[in-house]
């Protein structure tokens, strides 16, 4: 694989867990700018410009002024207290589709698993989307946004995105702190996923922005585990005892969640030269202290 020296790359969300790391790994090869919205500009040393995806003229003008070769899209609204998916996941996204189309840029979107209802599992590129949650239910509106848009596009669908440096994901986060505190989390049995270390996916994604690969791409981890097996290796792994987490079924809670979101990568595995583990070879292979550096 050969990246091209000196091309412009737009990182819109580079101050998010995924954008950090797309940030970090292009900058040695790409000029790059990244966006960041209500957290201040990031670490690293590439050109940071605040952005709200919100408004269309701003998403607009800088990418008018960036004119990127490549955008990669990481930005969300997360599930949590009153998230903006429609302003943030559906309007964003088809304000940033459109201005790259118009740019001309070549757009990679950021999808997840979750747009399906985890009936089936080992969902394929083909499958049709049917989520379940209103999270789901806006990313799969932003996939059709992308779609309909008319530009040169990839939209990557994704699973739980998880690593330790430069800090901790949101889920690895909370089950270490309730172990911490001696407030373990309920953690689903019946829920499968497609784990992805932060760090091959950040190097996939930019093995694809030079690729132009096109259409729809499933990139997750090689190994499907339930949330609550994910988070067993987790605690294990970051040297705190898994026992006291507590194994639960969904079924039995009042939310409607999708049983199984795992993803049929092949495609993504027979394209790419980046390998995607799953997390039990991540895990192992990685050299690691625990204890000693974790910041909860
Ligand atoms: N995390 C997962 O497990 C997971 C699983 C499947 C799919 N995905 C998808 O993967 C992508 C990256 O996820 P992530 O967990 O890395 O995201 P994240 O850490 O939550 O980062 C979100 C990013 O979006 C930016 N942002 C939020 N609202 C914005 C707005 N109105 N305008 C502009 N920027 C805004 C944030 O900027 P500020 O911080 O500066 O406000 C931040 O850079 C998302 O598209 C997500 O749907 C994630």
């Amino acid at each position: 694989m050969g990246i091209t020296n000196h091309h412009k790359l737009l990182v819109i969300g580079g101050t998010g867990y995924l954008g950090d790391w797309v940030v970090r790994l292009a900058k040695q090869t790409w000029e790059v700018t990244a966006t960041h919205c209500t957290s201040p500009a990031g670490q690293h040393a590439v050109t940071w410009q605040r952005l709200d995806v919100r408004n269309g003229n701003a998403v607009a003008s800088l990418v008018e002024r960036i004119a990127p070769d490549v955008i990669i899209h990481t930005v969300a609204a997360n599930p949590g207290p009153q998230p903006d998916f429609e302003g943030v996941n559906v309007r964003g996204t088809r304000q940033v589709a459109r201005a790259a189309a118009h740019g001309n840029a070549y757009l990679i979107h950021l999808s997840t698993d979750v747009v399906f209802d985890g009936r089936q599992g080992n969902y394929r590129e083909s499958a049709v989307p049917h989520p379940l949650t209103a999270y789901g239910r806006s990313k799969a509106q932003a996939e059709a946004a992308v779609q309909t848009t008319g530009g040169k596009y990839l939209i990557v669908r994704t699973s739980l995105i998880y690593g330790w440096r430069p800090q901790l994901d949101r889920q690895t986060r909370w089950i270490l702190t309730g172990l911490r505190n001696q407030d373990p989390p309920h953690l689903f049995t019946n829920e499968l996923r497609s784990p992805v270390w932060v760090e091959s996916l950040a190097a996939a994604l930019l093995e694809l922005a030079t690729l132009k690969a096109t259409g729809i791409l499933h990139i997750a981890g090689a190994q499907p585990l339930s949330r609550y097996e994910f988070g067993v290796r987790l605690a294990r792994f970051h040297g705190f005892d898994p026992a006291p987490l507590i194994p639960a079924n969904s079924r039995e809670s009042a939310l409607n969640r999708p049983p199984d979101c795992t993803l049929d990568c092949s495609a993504a595995r027979q394209l790419l030269a980046t390998p995607l583990p799953g997390v039990d070879k991540v895990l192992g292979l990685t050299k690691f202290a625990p204890h000693s550096k974790l910041r909860l």
